[in-house]
């Protein structure tokens, strides 16, 4: 059987899992299931990346051990791939032992054959990427030209990796190997960046003690990349099992973002080369999800949350959508709104009306069962020969839009059907019988078929309609190349059940409204005691004056009546009311406040207000007064 062995990126356990990673997962997903489904051997693995430096970082964060952290957080990514229904057949921690030894293994081998030698290493590295940045591709004020962050300098004895040599070797591999890199641009970007010269790279590190040590010499530890790259080797036996390893390797593939593409098209490929096994049969990268237009990140707090969604919208909308909406390759924007047109459209009215009205028309006009006829070809089985291939072509191209938009091609060739041949009118001539029963068997069998189509990117919902058809085998065990077209006369069907319930867009928007509720502020601080909070005193207070201070932009010069006696204070609300506005206000004044000079002039307390802030400055702005008239001094507690 022909072997197909496709991996994930290994992900890094510092984080929690959005999108982006559910993304790369689910397509390597859907290809894999593809592939079974024609008669592949597939092999399909993911896992976690659990050293290097960030780990470390984040486990002392949390006060914990790094071994501590990575058992605890790799859970989240396993768990999440439960509820993604994703097909891998094994998953890999970099701290295992068989990777760790596999690791261990090529670095001596390196070394003994010379291609790892060990020198010094200074340079500017950015910690959240795990990568030094070359002096000429830094950002302004020295931060990384990736993530914008600040690099630190680092320099130490360090081992380094013999790359240079295989570099011409590597370039003559591409220009043999067109298809080794996917999607072109990636592929031109890999050449140029091969054709400008690559320098050695460091493969070790001594500032940091989270990772595999160098064997032989344990102040080192294995540079976090050298380590990860690895595990694609590791999790087919390179070490240890070496029937396994020809069994699969020859025919691996690695989909990753475009954000790691130099690992895997430079790096790993240099280290292959020089280990004298066989190079990547294709790299495939994928491009970069906005969410609503804006770059996703935790600052923003706009981070989707792959759990949330699936909860919210089911899992079979949530992996159509992010197959479908994007051309693979290219960047993609998230959307809730998007996502729910999806459901409306491509979901509820395409596909699940076809089914929906298929099957009411089987069970009233032909008491619930497949009917037969003496011919069953029809435009529709026409299109088979065409769908098929166009479906084949684009998987192999890992063009899932494509592959999805030609299913939904002759899912819409279907509906169509429906109009054309007006069933309902048939049913209601004696003379016509004949003609129902080709309509209704097509009808049944394009929704088969639709359902195997769907398999690889929908798995529940294509065994749904495979329950209401009628069908007791698993559609995601079934084979294309055994699918044949007017098969299935006599088949009892069952009632028909919604398969995505439309989702209202009025209704849908009030209750996203409703969900905006403000985030915790930033400056939320520490409990106190209510002797702490006695110790400020407040007293209602009455501007009776109000002057400009000529040297200050936002402040004014406020006398204040406490009843018992008058104070000036300076007050920064210049830019939120007029003089005449303030003058008579009664407002809250905290009195026990050492005076400060501001301007020349001495605050002698200050005026309470509530205002939004943005960047430190405040948006709006408005101050705090009594309710009721109450006298003057009166103390606020
Ligand atoms: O880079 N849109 O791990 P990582 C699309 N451990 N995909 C995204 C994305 C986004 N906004 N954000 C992340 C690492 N990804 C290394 C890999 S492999 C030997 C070591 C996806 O946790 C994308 O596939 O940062 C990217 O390559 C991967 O997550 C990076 O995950
Ligand atoms: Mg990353």
């Amino acid at each position: 059987m022909e072997k197909f062995y496709i991996t994930t990126p290994i992900y890094y356990v510092n984080d929690i899992p959005h999108i982006g990673h559910a993304y790369t997962t689910i397509a390597c997903d859907a290809v894999s299931r593809y592939k079974r489904m024609k008669g592949f051997d597939v092999r399909f693995l993911t896992g976690t990346d659990e050293h290097g430096q960030k780990i470390q970082a984040a486990a002392e964060a949390q006060g914990i051990t790094p071994q501590a952290l990575v058992d605890k957080i790799h859970l989240n990514f396993k768990e999440l791939w439960k509820v993604l229904n994703i097909s891998n057949d094994d998953f890999i921690r970099t701290t295992e032992e068989r990777h760790i030894k596999t690791v261990q293994a090529i670095f001596a081998k390196l070394m003994e054959q010379g291609d790892i030698y060990k020198g010094t290493y200074s340079g500017y590295y950015c910690v959240p990427d795990e990568t030094y940045v070359p002096e000429n591709a830094m950002g302004p004020n020295k931060t990384c030209p990736d993530c914008g962050r600040p690099l630190i300098l680092m320099e130490e004895e360090s081992y380094f990796f013999r790359g240079s040599k295989y570099v011409p070797e590597l370039i003559r591999y591409y220009e043999e190997h067109v298809k080794a890199v996917m999607p072109k641009v990636r592929y031109n970007e890999i050449m140029s960046f091969l054709k400008g010269g690559v320098r050695d790279q460091s493969v070790s590190r001594t500032s940091l003690k989270w990772g595999i040590p160098v064997p032989g010499d344990e102040k080192h530890v294995i540079y976090v990349w050298f380590d990860a790259l690895i595990n694609y080797a590791s999790a087919v036996g390179y070490l240890d099992d070496p029937e396994k390893f020809r069994e699969w390797w020859p025919d691996v593939r690695h989909m990753v973002g475009k954000d790691i593409i130099r690992f895997h098209c430079v790096t790993w490929p240099l280290m292959l080369l020089a280990l004298g096994v066989n190079l990547p049969v294709e790299v495939i990268a994928h491009g970069w999800w906005t969410v609503d237009s804006e770059k996703m990140s935790k600052s923003r707090g706009n981070v989707v949350d792959p759990f949330r969604m699936v909860k919210k919208y089911g899992l079979d909308p949530f992996r159509y959508f992010l197959l479908r909406e994007v051309p693979f390759g290219l960047d993609g924007d998230f959307s809730e709104l998007a996502l729910v047109g999806r459901i409306n459209s491509d979901l509820a009215n395409d596909l699940g009306n076809l089914l929906n009205r298929t099957l009411q028309m089987i069970a009233s006009y032909r008491d619930g069962a497949v009917p037969s006829c003496s011919d069953s070809s029809s435009p529709l089985s026409q299109l088979v020969p065409e769908v098929l291939p166009r479906v084949d072509e684009a998987m192999n191209n890992y063009a899932y839009d494509e592959a999805l938009k030609a299913i939904w091609e002759f899912i819409g060739r279907a509906n169509k059907f429906i109009d054309e041949t007006m069933p309902w009118k048939l049913a209601k001539d004696e003379s016509q019988q004949e003609k129902l029963s080709w309509v209704l068997l097509n009808l049944y069998e394009a929704l088969r078929l639709s359902a195997l189509l769907i398999a690889p990117f929908m798995p529940d919902t294509s065994k749904r309609i495979y329950a209401q058809l009628g069908q007791d085998s698993d559609p995601l065990k079934c084979r294309y190349d055994s699918f044949v077209w007017g098969d299935c006369a006599g088949t009892k069907t069952h009632k028909a059940e919604v398969l995505f319930p439309r989702i209202d867009i009025e209704e849908w928007k009030k209750a996203k409204e409703a969900e905006k509720k403000p985030e915790k502020p930033a400056d939320t601080q520490p409990e106190i005691g209510i002797e702490d909070f006695g110790k400020v005193e407040m007293r209602v207070a009455q501007v009776v004056h109000v002057e400009e201070i000529p040297r200050s932009k936002k402040l004014y010069k406020l006398e204040v009546d406490l009843g018992y006696e008058k104070r000036t204070v300076c007050s920064g609300i210049k830019a939120f009311f007029t003089p005449e506005e303030l003058t008579g206000k009664r407002v809250i004044l905290v009195t026990n406040l050492k005076p400060v000079k501001l301007c020349g002039v001495e605050s002698n307390g200050m005026i309470l207000c509530a205002s939004v802030k943005h960047e430190g400055k405040a948006e709006q702005l408005t101050l705090l007064t009594p309710e009721k008239d109450i006298p003057l001094g009166s103390r606020v507690s």
